[in-house]
């Protein structure tokens, strides 16, 4: 017993001991610079430079910089980074590549704010910071222009370094991402509002359904190539992109950081004339907004589409039949307050004033787009709506009944719908029905032939759906 316990404590002892040189004596950035001295040496011309680099002390260096919360360590092993001598040498010995360095000095950025990666680490794995502990691991080389957006304009970027980034600046108007999310204060609400979309970090996305390693990275990526494969039931519209494009707009979204604080004199030129201009730089047309907010799911608004991915149906908005009947006042009504339950989410706090009427002219096409309407005064009976009821389910719910799968048609019950819909314009819609869409005419001629009657008994019907929405 007693030799066991001898022996047991001794090799105790000796783990101990071992731990203790490893933390303090034979840690991997004292051999780094000791290779760096040997190198260095090698490498220098004349033998007072020789010597020199063989007496410089081993000793930790870290570059403090308060205001953009950097505390970095990195250049305890990267000694090179400023020494053309170096060139060639292998990681961490080399020097930067290319000119960066000139314009953004160690001393003022530190290296964390653009590679990311934990800045106090003394080791490599540590650095690299890919596991739980860490929420910014160090960036892939090839997602590192994410991080110029930080502090510059991503579109004024395009010829200064960060081509991705620029073109994933470009992607993400192209592809209408505007339409469900926001963005510097532009875009409709279904998905989550971008501007700190860069600083999520893992944990605060579903990575269930994520194969492999899980980095908000590879999250991005996969998640623009298959949004319904990483987040199950997602209404996010796959936009199949290529692998390019995917990467353009990983880098654009990791770049997107608008809660962090960063002092003016960090801030490029660019991005403060972005910040005091706004994002879309003043040029946002009736068309352009169009584009890059409505056609991801309107198309060109001219025919009703049934979205077969999602299963959801989307109408014609610039259907000449429905501008005939509707006016401003509804149009923005719905276009604000959206349609709860249904992909139309609303704009709110998503479209300027300015913006919003340029949008309504744009819809219009050219026609006089009255502000409100006038309600035909025409006397007509009160509707039975159980009458209208019992018509709606033979001949109505298959299409509109909220409840059926693959729904085809608007929810009428919405408020949006109810209260800025003018009975003559439901009126008209049920008879004149809306040519190029699945609403047919119901009566007149060609139509299924309602008499005034029975359409008093569905407007009735439809306006009872008011008071049982939700
Ligand atoms: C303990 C020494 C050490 C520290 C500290 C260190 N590095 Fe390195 N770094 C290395 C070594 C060694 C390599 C080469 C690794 C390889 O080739 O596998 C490297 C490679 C790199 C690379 C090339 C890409 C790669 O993944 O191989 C980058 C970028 C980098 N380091 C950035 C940083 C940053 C940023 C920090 C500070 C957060 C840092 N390093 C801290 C030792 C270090
Ligand atoms: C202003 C942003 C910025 C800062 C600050 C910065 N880097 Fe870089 N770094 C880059 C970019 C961009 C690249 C990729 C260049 C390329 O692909 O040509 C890069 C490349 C590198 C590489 C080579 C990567 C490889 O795969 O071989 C290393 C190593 C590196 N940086 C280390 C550092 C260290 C250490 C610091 C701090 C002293 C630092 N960087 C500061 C932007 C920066
Ligand atoms: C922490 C903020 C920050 C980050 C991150 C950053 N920059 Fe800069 N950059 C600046 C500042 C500040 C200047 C000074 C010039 C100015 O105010 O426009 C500058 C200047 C430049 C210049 C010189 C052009 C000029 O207008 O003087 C280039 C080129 C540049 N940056 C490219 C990049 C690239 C590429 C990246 C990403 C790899 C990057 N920057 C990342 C802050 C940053
Ligand atoms: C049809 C509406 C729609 C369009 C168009 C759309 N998204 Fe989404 N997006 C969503 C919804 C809904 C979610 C939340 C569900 C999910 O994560 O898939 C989402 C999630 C996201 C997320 C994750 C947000 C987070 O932090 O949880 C990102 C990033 C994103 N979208 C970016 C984009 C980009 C970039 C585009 C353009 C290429 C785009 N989206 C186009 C609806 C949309
Ligand atoms: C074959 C499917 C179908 C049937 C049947 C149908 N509708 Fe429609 N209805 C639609 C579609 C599709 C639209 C939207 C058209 C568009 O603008 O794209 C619509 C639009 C409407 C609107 C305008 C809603 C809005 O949000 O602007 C009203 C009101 C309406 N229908 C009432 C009725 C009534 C009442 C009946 C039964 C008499 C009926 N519909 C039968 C498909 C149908
Ligand atoms: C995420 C997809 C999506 C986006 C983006 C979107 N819509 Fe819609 N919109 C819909 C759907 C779906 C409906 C039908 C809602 C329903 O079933 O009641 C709708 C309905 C409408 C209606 C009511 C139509 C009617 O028949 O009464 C108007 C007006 C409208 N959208 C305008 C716009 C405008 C303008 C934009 C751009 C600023 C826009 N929408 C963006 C999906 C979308």
């Amino acid at each position: 017993m007693k030799k066991l316990l001898l022996a047991s404590s001794l090799v105790t002892l000796l783990f101990l001991v071992a731990s203790g040189l490893s933390e303090n004596v034979f840690v991997s950035w004292k051999g780094y610079q000791k290779e760096y001295s040997l190198l260095l040496a090698g490498r220098a011309k004349d033998p007072e430079r020789k010597r020199e680099a063989r007496n410089v002390p081993i000793e930790l260096h870290q570059v403090v910089v308060p205001d953009l919360a950097v505390f970095d360590r990195c250049v305890t092993c990267h000694r090179g980074m400023d020494n053309p001598l170096m060139a060639g040498a292998p990681n961490p010995f080399r020097p930067h590549p290319g000119d960066i360095l000139n314009v953004h000095p160690t001393e003022r950025f530190g290296c964390t704010i653009c590679h990311r990666g934990q800045g106090a680490a003394v080791n490599f794995r540590e650095a690299k910071a890919v596991d739980a502990y860490w929420d910014y691991p160090l960036l892939p080389r090839e997602l590192l222009e994410s991080s110029c957006g930080i502090c510059h304009d991503p579109k004024a970027m395009a010829k200064t370094g960060a081509p991705v980034l620029a073109e994933g600046a470009r992607l993400f108007e192209e592809k209408g991402c505007h339409g469900c999310h926001r963005l510097g204060g532009l875009g409709g609400s279904l998905g989550a509002a971008l501007d700190s979309a860069g600083l999520r970090t893992r944990h605060q996305l579903t990575m269930a359904n994520l194969p492999g390693e899980k980095t908000t990275f590879r999250w991005l990526d996969l998640h623009f190539k298959d949004p319904q494969g990483i987040v199950a039931g997602s209404l996010m519209k796959p936009d199949y992109p290529t692998d390019e494009e995917a990467r353009a707009l990983t880098v654009f979204m990791l770049s997107l950081q608008a809660d962090r604080e960063l002092p003016d004199r960090a801030v490029a030129r660019d991005r403060h004339r972005l910040l005091s201009v706004g994002h879309d730089q003043g040029e946002r047309d009736g068309r352009t907004l169009y584009d890059r907010l409505c056609r991801v799911c309107h198309g060109e608004g001219t025919l009703g589409i049934f979205d077969k991915h999602l299963g959801k149906f989307v109408p014609a908005i610039r259907n000449p039949a429905f501008l005939a009947s509707v006016d401003r006042r509804f149009l923005r009504a719905n276009i604000l307050a959206g349609r709860p339950g249904t992909l139309m989410a609303g704009f709110e706090g998503g479209l300027t004033g300015p913006d919003l009427e340029r949008l309504l002219d744009f819809l219009a096409g050219g026609a006089a787009l009255p502000e409100r309407r006038a309600q035909a005064a025409a006397k007509r009976p009160a509707g039975d709506a159980r009458r209208g009821a019992a018509m709606f389910a033979r001949q109505c719910a298959g299409c509109h009944d909220p409840g059926e799968k693959g729904q085809v048609a608007p929810t009428l019950s919405s408020r949006a719908f109810q209260e800025n819909a003018g009975d003559a314009m439901i009126l008209a819609t049920i008879a004149g029905g809306r040519p190029g869409t699945a609403m047919v005419a119901f009566s007149g001629p060609g139509g299924a032939g309602l008499s005034d009657a029975e359409l008093s008994d569905l407007l009735a019907h439809i306006r009872s759906l008011a008071t049982r929405r939700k």
